[in-house]
């Protein structure tokens, strides 16, 4: 059985024809009423945490949010503490990320002063978790919400992403002894959703390099266009972006695209809006769209150790119960362990400025404080 939007899916299908996994992906998240980040969520966790379909960082523990945030007033104070900054989070989920980010830094001098929030979401559950986690910061930080980065006035930039590009629409190709074929979302004989092969050439296969025939490939053109934007305006305005994702350091081969519900694994096409689809990140390709000097990526537990993450754990363990140092150390663990998020995890620095690596993006001894 599938969803209500499975069989309005498959209606449209059978009306106009198989749409590419692209589409089938924006209107399974994105639906203005039944998308997964769209509709009105079922737990009051939303599609985040331990009783929704995923984890993210910042819902593992603060030590996440509180870290970017100072990196974030680092960058401000390097960039000559502009006295208006635009601070853009995209996907914020449920605000945490901010909340802790800007409780970290409310001792910057200056640094709250000169924020302008944007947080970029579709999602108006998601928005309501964001208004409520932030309302301790207004009105010094009010935020404004957009459904999209063009919308954000133009200006200096901080923005961080955290698992947000693995959210955007990804195409999918086969390779056959004819040529590159896009896989397509269609119907099968019992009116059922189901992946087939384009019949003939679309025109993305043409950007695809040559490959022998059985090779697979996937790409987000939403991805690369959206890290054009952020390089766009980092070049016009100056600034820095921060992306957090899992995915490869470079362009790999092969499909990553996955469906989780309630912490499982399940097919792409199942219950469309109620399962949550995401596509590994190829940052080589969001650097070289986005035009911009680059830093990284590099591993999530390389980065967060760089940031202090060890010590930040330490001083929390000496205010707490023996129960809150397993959690502290325990969500130390997941969020560095290279068998946990260390590793898979990646971070990308895009910025205005190649001289010196921000902190988090090398060894010297200035980035370990
Ligand atoms: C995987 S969640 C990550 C949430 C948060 N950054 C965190 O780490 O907990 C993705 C977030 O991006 C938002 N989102 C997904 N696709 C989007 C799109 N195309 N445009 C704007 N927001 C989107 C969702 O509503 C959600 O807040």
């Amino acid at each position: 059985m599938t969803s209500e939007l499975g069989r309005l899916i498959a209606r449209r299908i059978a009306h106009t024809g198989p749409v590419s996994i692209a589409d089938f992906m924006a209107e399974a998240l994105g639906h203005p009423r039944l998308g997964y980040y769209r509709r009105a969520l079922s737990s009051s966790a939303g599609p985040l945490g331990a009783e929704g379909d995923f984890t993210t960082a910042p819902e593992i523990s603060q030590m996440f949010g509180e870290l970017l945030g100072a990196w974030l007033a680092e960058r401000w104070l390097a960039m000559g503490r502009p006295s208006t900054v635009r601070l853009v989070e995209l996907g914020p989920g449920r605000g945490t990320l901010m909340a802790d980010a800007l409780r970290a830094t409310r001792g910057v001098a200056g640094f709250h002063a000169a924020l302008d929030l944007h947080l970029v979401d579709t999602s108006e559950p998601l928005r309501a978790a964001q208004r409520a986690a932030l309302a301790a910061f207004t009105p010094t930080c009010a935020p404004t919400w957009h459904e999209r980065l063009d919308d954000v006035p133009a200006g200096p930039l901080l923005l961080v992403a955290n698992e947000f590009f693995d959210a955007l629409p990804v195409r999918q190709f086969h390779r056959t002894a004819e040529g590159w074929r896009e896989r397509m979302v269609g119907l099968g004989p019992d009116g059922a959703l189901r992946l087939a092969l384009a019949p003939g050439p679309t025109p993305f296969a043409a950007v695809l390099p040559n490959a022998a025939a059985g090779a697979e490939a996937e790409f987000s053109e939403a991805g690369r266009a959206l890290a054009a934007e952020v390089g766009a305006r980092l070049r016009e305005h100056g600034g820095w972006a921060l992306i957090v994702d899992y995915g490869y350091d470079s362009s790999a081969p092969g499909t990553s695209l996955q469906a989780v519900r309630g912490h499982s694994g399940t097919g792409i096409l199942d219950r469309p809006g109620e399962t949550d689809l995401s596509a590994h990140i190829d940052f080589a390709a969001l650097a070289t769209a986005a035009g911009v000097p680059a830093f990284g990526p590099v591993a999530q537990g390389d980065f967060l150790r760089r940031l202090g993450i060890e010590a930040r754990a330490h001083a929390l363990k000496r205010q707490a119960s023996a129960e809150q140092v397993r959690a502290i150390d325990a969500a130390l663990a997941r969020l560095i362990a290279p068998d946990q998020m260390g590793t898979l995890f990646r971070v990308l620095a895009l910025g205005d400025d190649r001289s010196a690596p921000p902190a988090g993006f090398s060894d010297l001894p200035s980035d370990t404080t």
